[in-house]
């Protein structure tokens, strides 16, 4: 039987180098920003458009993961809002969002606190977002975070979507201003392929949120790491080091963090009374393999299905790198693959120079040997990372849907 005060402690060890570890939290909001200000100052020109009567009908702000966007754009609209009430501020998340009527219902319920049935259709969503707007303040920021979750959708077009969004005719008749800020790691009209119509009531206004550099992530994790270690637990060198591998690796903040509590963790359990690069390093690949895991669960199924074709060669039952095209395109066309999802050679081909351009997987050409000149494919990860994450893109990946039976 176990004694549960023997299990529980009372105080955290005496050798923890743990002050408060909650600081290290990358949902806790810290209490400033840094090393955003030039990002912070294109968003504030943008909103003093309001004093000459003009927001633009559509912002993108976007950059990779752990950039500051939802922190910092969240941030200058709230403190801009607080000083004009003619501007209100909303703001949703869409990532749970897999279906368009659900990313419009998630809107109006910001906006009024409730929800419209199915039956109502996205016709009912947006008559209702338009009434509620009718009694909002001049000006409406909406702020539409992690858009790029939006899908392809079996009901609805993301086109029509946006369109309505936009150009919705329960907006114009009732004259509402409306500036929505898509907020996504990919410029949205790449992503989403949208047509000219949806483009052109877009305006082309963008602010970009770069990855961090060393300076950057010393100056974001720097204050956090202050306050939640030791003094004196994190030496100045291994310090230094984290920083510099977190940038060199990631450039994003949210990585950083969870990497300094992660190394504080590893010291505390090994009872040392400082962390040491050691630490650092038990985690880099722990912190490296989380996110290029996140990074394919990302990606369309076609980019994840020829991915599982360039892992899927075993040598010596390892798995075999690098790869021919011509090798992932025959493994994509073993017997058992429906035909649906059957590429043909050049979208092989195709895919494949999109994954490098990722940073995915890496492509040179080599003209030794009897075949000539010959295209290889190896990834740039651990290539066991793919068929891991196969279960998890079946059931979590928005594109998976693409295999539904019709
Ligand atoms: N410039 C910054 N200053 C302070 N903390 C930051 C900064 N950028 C990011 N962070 C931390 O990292 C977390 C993730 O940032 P977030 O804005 O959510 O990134 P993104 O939306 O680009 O993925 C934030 O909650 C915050 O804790
Ligand atoms: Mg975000």
């Amino acid at each position: 039987m176990t004694d549960y005060d023997d299990l529980f402690a009372d105080t955290a060890p005496d050798d923890s180098v743990f002050v408060d570890k909650g600081v290290l939290d990358p949902l806790a909001e810290p209490e400033s920003i840094h090393a955003r200000e030039s990002q912070e100052r294109e968003l504030a020109t943008v909103l003093n458009g309001v004093h000459d009567g003009y927001l633009p009908p559509t912002v993108s702000v976007y950059g990779p993961p752990g950039t500051g966007k939802t922190l910092t754009t969240r941030r200058v609209c709230h403190e801009f809002a607080e000083r004009h009430e003619q501007v209100a501020v909303e703001y949703v998340n869409l990532k749970e969002c897999r279906t368009l009527f659900r990313a419009a219902n998630e809107i109006l319920y910001e906006l009024t606190g409730e929800r419209k049935k199915a039956y109502q259709g996205l016709d009912g969503v947006f008559a209702g977002i338009w009434a509620a707007l009718a009694d909002y303040p001049a000006w409406t920021v909406l702020l539409l975070d992690e858009i790029d979750h939006i899908r392809r959708d079996t009901n609805y077009d993301p086109n029509e979507f946006f369109y309505r969004l936009l150009r919705g005719e329960g907006k114009l008749k009732r004259d509402i201003s409306l500036s929505i800020w898509l907020l996504s790691n990919e410029l949205l009209e790449i992503d989403l392929r949208l047509d000219s119509r949806v483009e052109s009531a877009m305006s082309d206004e963008q602010v970009f949120f770069p990855p961090y550099g060393i300076d950057d992530l010393r100056a974001v994790v720097g204050p956090r790491l202050e306050r939640a270690f030791h003094e004196g637990t994190v030496p100045e060198e291994v310090r230094a080091y984290g920083v510099q591998e977190a940038a060199r690796r990631w450039g994003d903040a949210r990585k950083a963090l969870t990497l300094f509590r992660q190394a504080g963790e590893t010291a505390t359990k090994r009872k040392f009374d400082r962390m040491t690069r050691e630490c650092v390093d038990a985690n880099l690949e722990t912190t490296e393999r989380e996110a290029t895991v996140e990074k394919l669960l990302s990606l369309p199924f076609n980019h994840f299905f020829v991915l599982t074709g360039v892992v899927s060669w075993t040598e010596n039952s390892e798995i075999k790198q690098p790869v021919t095209t011509a090798e992932v395109h025959e493994a994509l066309s073993r017997e058992g693959v429906p035909d649906q999802i059957c590429l043909g050679q050049r979208a092989v081909r195709d895919v494949i120079t999109d994954l490098e351009t990722m940073g995915l997987v890496e492509t040179w050409i080599d003209s030794r040997g009897a075949e000539g000149r010959i295209k290889r494919i190896e990834t740039t990860f651990e290539p066991e990372w793919v068929p891991e994450t196969i279960e998890q893109y079946a059931t979590e990946s928005t594109y998976f849907t693409k295999l539904d039976p019709v």
